[in-house]
């Protein structure tokens, strides 16, 4: 997510390609005599990522082993997003590519999971002809009995959407991890209807997982040597869970606090609240808890009232910064980060300045900005006329990275010659002779090494300095 000096276009290019861009590759893990290999590549939000671990996990019982070579798998599988066009395409992209293989050996299936999935159903195999299995989301149970199905030679689909499914009693593999933090993901789907948004559209409807399976899986990740969650929801704020033995209600608040009790040195962390659904009792939940990370991703997506009612984001200018001031004033320390869209239909150049003056206003750690995309099927592109001229959303969109960056450079030149303890991730891009780890706030900080340290260890960094990416610094103490 962050990068060591990012130029304006490398800062995007690097939010980019994380947001949708990122495949994880693994070494062959969990092979026995006679397996069958899978290639998994993932692409789009943290969701993605987490559900492409219980992909794994199902498979694995069902005899595959994972490879990172895609030239060895019997079985190719992309788990794909929708929420811009440019994701789409690039998935487009790789299909080429596996197909390529699939001439080349014949038998080898191709699988499209996700969002893309789902959106485009049966269409998928009409335009795409060597995919094999085409499933969404929510029917990742059925993997083996469709794979068995094109391995007879049909195609296999299910794109069916669960108001139950959670995957609560699957222990995912982890796939890409760094030993050090995991995700676990805690609800599915999304009943927001942002007006810009497919996700409830691919996603389904909201639903919540059951909070002792939740407090289970921390449980055994920090058995394993884990350090830190990551509690993952389209809309975390709005988690309730009913214990259907007690009747007690679990809210998110409460979820919070749960996992803090897990273990003081286990960091809690959650992506992504909205607006107008996290609380006072979350706030203060946070606070209690040194373990749970002063760190909120808030996304404002416009800073304009008239535009966020367009967006259906059920809130307007005023309530939002009510919250970041709320924030701040029980948390000086937490850090927000945010989403930001520019060109949403019929945005003026005075309401995308209200974009520009609420950065400057709730002086964000960071943000992921995009120009608007219309997205078949959502509100927007049945309602409002996709308006911007692309050079105008470009624009506008560079007038916001401009202006976070430098925000962001702001906020990290504050924390020099300041002590946070960090978590160490692993080496540092740039050298094996420093570490890289995060702050509570969410900021990487990447130090020389030390003898006796290594990647799962905290540590105390003084701050030396900063780019508006990544925070320097040295050990102390
Ligand atoms: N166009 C551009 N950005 C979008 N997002 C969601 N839908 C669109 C779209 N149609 C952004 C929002 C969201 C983030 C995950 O992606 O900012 O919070
Ligand atoms: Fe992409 Fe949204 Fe689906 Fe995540 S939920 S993969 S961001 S479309």
């Amino acid at each position: 997510m962050y990068n060591d000096n990012p130029t304006l276009a490398g800062l995007q290019k690097e939010i980019d390609e994380d947001r949708q861009g990122e495949a994880f590759y693994q070494d062959v893990i969990n092979e026995q005599e006679g397996s069958k290999f899978f290639y998994i590549e993932s692409y789009g939000c943290q969701m993605n990522f987490s559900d492409s671990e219980i992909v794994a996990s199902i498979l694995a019982e069902n005899g595959f082993a994972a490879t990172r070579n895609m030239e060895k798998a019997d079985l190719i599988l992309i788990n794909t997003c929708s929420i811009r066009e440019k994701a789409e395409l690039t998935v487009r992209k790789r299909l080429k590519i596996f197909d390529a293989l699939k001439n080349e050996k014949p038998g080898t299936l191709v699988g499209v999971l996700g969002c893309m999935a789902e959106r485009l159903k049966t269409k998928f195999l009409e335009e795409e002809k060597l995919v094999d299995l085409v499933i969404g989301p929510d029917a990742y149970r059925d993997l083996p009995k469709l794979i068995a199905t094109a391995e007879d030679g049909d195609k296999g689909i299910n794109v069916f959407l669960s108001r139950e499914e959670t995957y609560a009693d699957i222990s995912p593999m982890r796939l890409d991890s760094n030993g050090v933090s995991a995700f676990i993901s805690i609800m599915r789907g999304c009943d927001n209807m942002c007006s810009f948004c497919v996700v409830p559209f691919t996603r389904g409807r909201e639903r919540s997982r059951n909070a002792f399976s939740i407090i289970a899986e921390a449980t055994d990740l920090l058995n394993k040597g884990y350090k830190e969650v990551t509690l993952l929801g389209q809309n975390v704020d709005s988690y309730k869970w009913e214990n259907p033995e007690s009747g007690e209600v679990v809210n998110f608040a409460n979820l919070l606090e749960m996992t803090a009790l897990v273990h003081p040195k286990l960091r809690v962390r959650f992506s992504t609240s909205h607006p107008k659904d996290i609380t006072d009792e979350v706030l203060f939940t946070m606070k209690k808890y040194e373990n749970i990370c002063k760190y909120i991703h808030l996304p404002v997506q416009s800073g304009n009232s008239r535009v966020l009612d367009l967006m259906n984001r059920t809130y307007d200018r005023e309530w939002y910064m009510n919250k970041v001031r709320r924030i701040y004033e029980i948390m000086p320390d937490c850090a927000i980060s945010s989403d930001i869209i520019a060109g949403f239909c019929t945005e003026t150049e005075e309401e995308h300045k209200d974009s520009l003056s609420m950065i400057e206003f709730a002086r964000y750690s960071m943000s992921y900005m995009f120009y608007y995309s219309e997205r078949p099927g959502t509100l927007a592109a049945r309602k409002y006329e996709d308006d911007i001229p692309l050079k105008v959303k470009k624009r506008r969109l560079q007038e916001i990275i401009k202006l976070q960056t430098a925000i962001s450079l702001e906020r990290n030149q504050e924390d020099i010659g300041k002590v946070f303890e960090v978590l160490i991730e692993g080496n540092s891009k740039r050298s094996d002779q420093d570490f890289k780890g995060r702050n509570s706030q969410n900021k990487m900080i990447v130090f020389p090494k030390a003898d006796g340290l290594k990647p799962g260890d905290y540590t105390m960094v003084k701050v030396t300095d900063a780019t508006s990416a990544t925070l320097k610094g040295n050990i102390v103490g």
